[in-house]
């Protein structure tokens, strides 16, 4: 597991399916990490857990876990790494603001908790993958230094940062001071995230904070070829982007509607009258209904 250098696809629930995931590597992404898996649900396994995607194929893929327990968290760890040995690490979410997520003591609730986040860290090493963890800042960027000091001490082998507070969830800029700050006072590898929209401001902000990668959210989602450079500005580019994620879906034997319908909302943004393109795909109600609104002329 090496970051230096790599523009990673930033993990997006519901969203970084493995067929976008292989979308956007197949555009240049260096690779991915499988959206907050619930440590719980994986140690309850009543039902298969969906979202848990990973596939060999992936150029370097980790997954993410949530969980309130460093007991969750370790057990979770351990199913991961004995089916799938091709992860190349285990994420512990400490960055995801959403309340029914933070309710339950998980996500961005653990910032506040970091004795419990070591004992996590303590627990999940022994399914003996690497163990990294994301976190968004704290108060000030001295207690930010000292929870990513516990988790460098605790083994973590990499810190992936959003430079925002969770009370912000996506309000104001990304703080890639705080970032800097983190990457300059820690030995493991630092992989900054937030507002990047271009790979060329990506290997700017490395360069500012000296932090070892990048990752790419929001803009990818719109734009998947932004890996390769694509301007995402044409029709034509964004029709052909959705036949390539079509023939991904198909190829894997996961075609979904709503999936479909809400990667289709999400590409046809970024060009004149796009507008019209998204609501005929956001009204549409078939899978027929959905391609026939793309292939329309606009
Ligand atoms: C729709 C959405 C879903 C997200 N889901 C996750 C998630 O499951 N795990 C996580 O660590 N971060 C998640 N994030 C945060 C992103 O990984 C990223 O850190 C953040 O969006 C800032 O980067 P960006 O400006 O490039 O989008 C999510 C963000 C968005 C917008």
């Amino acid at each position: 597991m090496d970051f230096t250098g790599k523009a990673l696809l930033a993990p997006l629930s519901t969203f970084t399916n493995l067929p976008f995931r292989l979308l956007c590597q197949k555009y240049g992404a260096d690779g991915s990490t499988v959206p907050l898996i619930s440590a719980r649900a994986l140690c309850m396994r009543k039902s298969p857990v969906l979202e848990l995607d990973p596939d060999p194929s992936e150029k370097s893929v980790g997954v993410q876990i949530f969980g309130y327990t460093p007991k969750d968290i370790g057990e979770a760890a351990k199913i991961i790494a004995k089916k799938y040995d091709f992860i190349e690490y285990i994420d512990i979410n400490c960055a995801c603001p959403v309340k029914k997520v933070v309710a339950t003591g998980a996500g961005s609730a653990l910032l506040k908790k970091p004795a419990t986040v070591v004992k996590m860290i303590n627990s999940a090493s022994e399914c003996c993958l690497p163990v990294t963890v994301k976190i968004r800042k704290l108060e000030t960027n001295k207690k930010t230094l000292d929870f990513c000091k516990k988790c460098e001490k605790a083994g973590a082998t990499a810190i992936f940062i959003h430079g925002r507070y969770p009370e912000q969830y996506y309000s104001g800029d990304s703080d890639w001071g705080v970032i800097k700050y983190i990457a300059e006072n820690i030995s493991v590898p630092v992989i900054g995230s937030g507002d990047i929209k271009t790979i060329s401001e990506g290997d700017e902000r490395v360069a500012y904070s000296k932090c070892t990668a990048f990752m790419i959210g929001r803009a990818a989602m719109k734009n998947p070829s932004v890996f390769s450079g694509g301007s995402g500005t044409e029709l034509k580019n964004k029709k052909a982007i959705f036949h390539d994620y079509l023939a991904i879906c198909e190829s894997y034997d996961r075609i979904e509607f709503t999936d479909l319908k809400s990667k289709a909302v999400q590409f046809f943004t970024g060009f004149a009258n796009s507008v019209r393109i998204r609501r005929k795909a956001a009204l549409s109600k078939t899978y027929d209904e959905l391609l026939a609104a793309i292939e329309n002329d606009y």
